[in-house]
């Protein structure tokens, strides 16, 4: 049988840095999410007895092929639901993304989550929300969190069934906008896999660790009290201190670029003129600008005008992981 999903990419206002087990992608400590409306990978999936092998073909936004993705690592998962069903037929599968990959907009996000909810369709497993949460973690960790919709939890949880993400609230929940400022289209150069495994050479990944809990109450308080200014205050230093384990990690991990310090730089300025926005930064140079949904517009002319500002895509929060009729094959 043939099923294909869309996924939204998420982007993590409370971070996912360290494992507890590599294998099982367990992480060290819960976080929190918003799945976004304009970066989402849809994906095919099509079980067979006639294929010989398992055939992979994913595109980038210009349905140009992506060949630095590892195929292993998609016929691993495959492996996993063909497990779970008790199959083993070999399977296609084609995937397409809208936005430029593996350029620390977390494609593995949305494209392990569109791999997950098409598969486990096709071979025929009939999974609820919190199976195909735990069931793409396994295959990339923060693809678990772009199960659910809008507003999102990871529960770092102990095993592999206590591990997986819930929504706190719907897309709809709160009118704010997710600007991503692209500083450079290129492939970044650590991946966040070989990251996650350097989080604990940093001295400070203890300190963090030990707060994570109080600062992932506060975020979740300043959401229910729709607090703007007190969740990116929250969010901007929990990007802040996600880089300075980065930084302080051996060999250290330095994602910023001159523009992505610039744009920092900028939304600070801004702020003490009295249009509120915060930022917050995965492993990239890119940016996620959180605002209001009525500054979107004049933040996105002011984005544009800086040096080093290559592209700018606005999102909203979104649905998770959706079953669609629209094949790619
Ligand atoms: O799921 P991974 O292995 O791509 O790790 C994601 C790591 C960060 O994007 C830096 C943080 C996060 O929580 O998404």
């Amino acid at each position: 049988m043939r099923a294909t999903a869309v996924a939204p990419a998420n982007i993590a206002l409370i971070k996912y840095w360290g494992k507890k087990d590599p294998v099982l992608r367990l992480p060290e400590n819960n976080s929190i999410a918003i799945n976004q409306s304009n970066l989402y990978t849809t994906t095919t999936v099509e079980f067979s007895e006639e294929y010989k092998e398992d055939q992979v073909k994913i595109f980038d936004k210009n349905n140009d092929i992506v060949d630095f993705v590892k195929k292993e690592r998609v016929v691993k998962h495959l492996d996993r639901m063909r497990k779970m069903a008790g199959v083993n037929m070999r399977a296609q599968v084609v995937s397409k993304n809208n936005f430029s990959i593996a350029a620390g907009l977390a494609s593995s996000a949305s494209g392990f989550a569109a791999l997950t909810v098409a598969g486990a369709k096709a071979v025929g497993l009939d999974l609820t929300e919190k199976e195909l949460s735990i069931l793409a973690r396994q295959g990339s960790g923060s693809a678990c969190r772009s199960i659910p919709d809008g507003f999102v939890e990871w529960l770092k949880g102990d095993t592999n069934d206590t591990s997986y993400a819930i929504s706190l609230y719907p897309p709809d929940y709160w009118k704010i906008a997710i600007i991503v400022v692209v500083v450079v289209a290129e492939e970044k150069e650590i991946s966040s896999t070989q990251g996650h495994q350097l989080a604990e050479s940093s001295p400070f990944l203890s300190t963090r660790l030990k707060y994570i809990k109080t600062k992932t109450e506060a975020i979740k308080e300043s959401m229910a009290e729709k607090n703007f200014n007190t969740f990116g205050e929250l969010i901007e230093a929990e990007a802040l201190e996600l880089h300075a384990i980065m930084l302080t990690s051996t060999p250290p991990l330095i994602y910023w670029l001159p523009a992505t310090i610039r744009v920092m730089r900028a939304i600070a300025s801004w702020r003490n003129k009295g249009v509120f926005a915060y930022y917050t930064i995965d492993a990239g140079p890119h940016l996620h600008i959180i605002c209001k949904d009525k500054d979107t517009q004049e933040l996105t002319a002011r984005l544009k005008q800086i040096r080093g500002v290559e592209n700018i895509i606005i999102n909203k929060p979104a649905e998770g992981t959706r079953l669609t009729h629209k094949h790619l094959f």
